[in-house]
């Protein structure tokens, strides 16, 4: 008999580019996930159902086997230090960069940085590597608006087109990561349903080179 999976998936940004990947593995949503209030949905597989979290909380279903799989950016997966997870494949999808940035004729700073960010476990250790001590400010979005009103020197975000930052008369100064979105897998799922886990991981990564091959 086959076992029971669930595939977490991030809503948000990552969830269109997402569908069309899963479709590929032959694993459909019974219903519309984005006119739906649901947050577990049923697929064409009577043993595999969808849960639709936030980004952030992919990690944590995935590491404590609340899902046995998911979808999360590098982003969270290095913010949150997933440990528990395997990352077998990059989806190549939401491709991105996480950077530092400054308001664009910024003078030099003496003393403590200021850096404003949500991803604090990284620019922490970013910053450490680089050998200067930081002081960092929390915050969970918008964080082109804290140089502009004075709260930070510095902010570490996410960086696609460039087009924010631009916008908000920011520059940015040094790559941390690349980042694109990656399929996870608990490491207690990977080890009791790896015959119903490697399939599809299989099938995923066939649909990835398609869609490369493709140009996209
Ligand atoms: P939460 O809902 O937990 O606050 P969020 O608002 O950051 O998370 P999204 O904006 O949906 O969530 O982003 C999800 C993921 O998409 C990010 O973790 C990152 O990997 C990627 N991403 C974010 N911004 C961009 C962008 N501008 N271009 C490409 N990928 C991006
Ligand atoms: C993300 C990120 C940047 C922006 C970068 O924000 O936090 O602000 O995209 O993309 P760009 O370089 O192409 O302009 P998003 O639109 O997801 O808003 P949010 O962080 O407030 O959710």
């Amino acid at each position: 008999m086959k076992q029971q999976l669930t595939i977490a998936l991030s809503k948000g940004r990552i969830l269109k580019d997402t569908l069309p990947l899963l479709e590929a593995a032959n694993i459909l949503p019974a219903e519309d996930i984005f006119s739906s209030r649901k947050l577990i949905f049923d697929t064409n597989h009577d043993n595999i159902k969808l849960v639709v979290i936030r980004a952030t909380d992919v990690p944590t279903y995935v590491e404590h086997g609340g899902a046995d799989m998911g979808v999360a950016g590098k982003d969270v997966l290095m913010e949150y230090g997933a440990k528990g997870v395997y990352e077998p494949l990059d989806l190549d999808i939401a491709r991105c960069k996480l950077m530092t940035a400054s308001l664009k004729d910024a003078p030099p700073v003496s003393g403590r940085i200021k850096v404003a960010t949500k991803f604090v476990n990284v620019t922490k250790e970013y910053y450490a590597r680089q050998g200067h001590q930081v002081d960092i400010i929390k915050l969970y979005g918008a964080m082109e608006l804290a140089p502009i009103m004075g709260l930070a020197d510095r902010i570490v975000d996410i960086v696609d087109t460039g087009n924010t930052m631009r916008a908000n008369g920011l520059v940015p100064l040094e790559e941390i990561a690349y980042v694109s979105s990656r399929l996870v897998v608990g490491k207690a799922a990977m080890k009791m349903k790896h015959r119903q886990i490697q399939p599809i991981i299989e099938q995923l990564a066939a649909a990835v080179e398609a869609r490369k091959s493709e140009g996209k």
